[in-house]
């Protein structure tokens, strides 16, 4: 049998034999279905882009119904396991684990690049006291371009990877200066000593001690968070990098509008929102009487469902075993009660269970965060610090995948037909 897909436009009785590559039919392919010449031609109509394939990949799988997530084809169980956040982000930009010489060139050119432009400082102080840390991030990340005009060179390989190690070093700085911001502390420099995970922590929360020791429970659980959050292949934010890069902004810029859409609270800003739901229900009393607001469709139970996952969410397993390591050094989160018991009704309720709504990675993370003392603010930058990998590694692939054109769908007018302007004082 022919690998073509036969289609019989009824309104003219003609059939069209389609190609099919990849189990997908080109849409383009649909353009010669028209009842008659003058027609643009037949285009498919898909909100939300729920079954439409946007690009080639070869960076992340993911298989909904088996709750299968892979980087480069290791699963991501292993890698949390068994490698670091760093050594991970090497392998999604070049799809392959480094050597051990690599590995250690790679670490050494990250921690290279940590510091950022004093300006930038001068540029976090004219925020408000108390603006949002993600708002900033999302700003200062935007100012970046100002620094590095090279980046607009984004044809250019080796220029693009020089850009995307500077935004790997750098993001995690610009989100200390946040937290320092929002705190009234001041900024703290990288410490080149420690690794990035490690480092981070320091810049968030060195005081007045001349060397942050941070708990190497902490550090391997933000490795382990970070790992599982660097990459999701094309979800709403990686699809707004690529389209922002396919007009050939540069980098900084394009991660900025990435960061936009991650702040979202139905996608990475349902950390934060999850956490605002836990303190709202405020004890396990209160559950069932928010579980019923959810089911009269008051509310959305935030940190469950996915587009992709129609099982539990394999990071979201991962997430809650840390959870319990996190624990043991800083107190168990009280607030986990509360996310147990909404997991398990929800595990058993048919409202839950025909929708095939399950916990995501955003329904226990928040619960980490909190206990190693951020706020609640902080949760989105918390996912785009290590998202900006995953970003990068889409872009990166976008610009050098020539199939590729800028990003510029098509839409169903159902706006007024042509009408002839009326002077405003015979308005009625
Ligand atoms: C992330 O795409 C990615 O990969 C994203 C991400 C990544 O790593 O990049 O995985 C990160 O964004 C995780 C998702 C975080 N968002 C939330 O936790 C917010 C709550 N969840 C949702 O709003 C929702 O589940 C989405 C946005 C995640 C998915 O939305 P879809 O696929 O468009 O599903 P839908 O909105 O069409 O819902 C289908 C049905 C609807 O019910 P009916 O109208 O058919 O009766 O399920 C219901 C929805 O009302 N539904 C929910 C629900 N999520 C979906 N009902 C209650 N609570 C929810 N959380």
């Amino acid at each position: 049998m022919p690998d073509t897909l036969t289609i019989t436009d009824n309104r003219t009785g003609k059939t069209y034999d389609l190609p099919i590559t990849d189990d997908t039919i080109r849409a383009m392919d649909l353009r010669q279905i028209k009842v008659s010449p003058e027609d643009f031609g037949m285009m498919s109509f898909d909100p939300g882009y729920v079954n439409t394939a946007s690009t080639r990949s070869a960076i992340t799988y993911i298989d909904g119904k088996k709750g299968i997530l892979r980087y480069r084809g290791y699963p991501i169980e292993q890698l949390a396991q068994q490698s670091d956040f760093i050594e991970v982000a090497y392998l999604l930009l070049h799809g392959e684990l480094p050597t051990a010489t690599q590995l250690e060139d790679w670490r050494e050119t990250i921690r290279n690049h940590t510091l950022v432009h004093e300006n930038i400082k001068k540029q976090m102080e004219a925020f408000r006291y108390d603006a949002h840390p993600m708002g900033m991030w999302i700003s200062t990340v935007a100012a970046l371009s100002t620094f590095y005009p090279e980046a607009k060179n984004v044809r250019d390989a080796d220029n693009r990877m020089v850009q995307i190690r500077r935004l790997i070093a750098k993001a995690p700085t610009i989100a200390a200066f946040t937290y320092r911001h929002l705190q009234g502390y001041p900024y703290n420099s990288p410490d080149n000593d420690l690794s990035y995970t490690a480092n981070f922590l320091s810049m968030m929360f060195r005081m007045t001690e001349p060397k942050y020791e941070p708990h190497p429970a902490l550090v391997k659980a933000l490795d382990v968070l970070f790992i599982l959050h660097a990459d999701h292949e094309q979800n709403c934010s990686a699809s707004a990098m690529r389209a922002i890069g396919s007009s050939e902004a540069d980098c900084y810029s394009a991660l900025a509008g990435a960061a936009a859409a991650l702040y979202g609270p139905l996608h990475g800003g349902a950390n934060e929102a999850v956490l605002r739901m836990l303190t709202e229900i405020g004890d396990v009393k209160n559950v069932p009487a928010h579980i019923e607001r959810v089911k009269q469709g008051e509310v959305r139970l935030m940190g469950f469902g996915h587009r992709v996952y129609k099982n539990y969410d394999p990071r979201a397993k991962i997430i809650k075993q840390t959870a319990d390591e996190v624990f043991e050094v800083t107190g168990r989160n009280p607030m986990l009660d509360i996310a147990l018991e909404l997991e398990r009704i929800a595990l058993e309720d048919d409202y839950f269970v025909e929708r095939k709504l399950y916990p995501n990675v955003d329904f226990y993370s928040g619960l980490i965060y909190e206990a190693m003392g951020l706020s609640v603010r902080m949760f989105p930058v918390m996912f785009a610090i290590p998202r900006t990998v995953g970003w990068l590694a889409q872009w990166n692939e976008h610009m050098a995948d020539e199939a590729q054109r800028i990003a510029r769908p098509r839409q169903i007018y159902t706006g007024a037909g042509e009408r002839d302007y009326i002077p405003v004082e015979n308005r009625g």
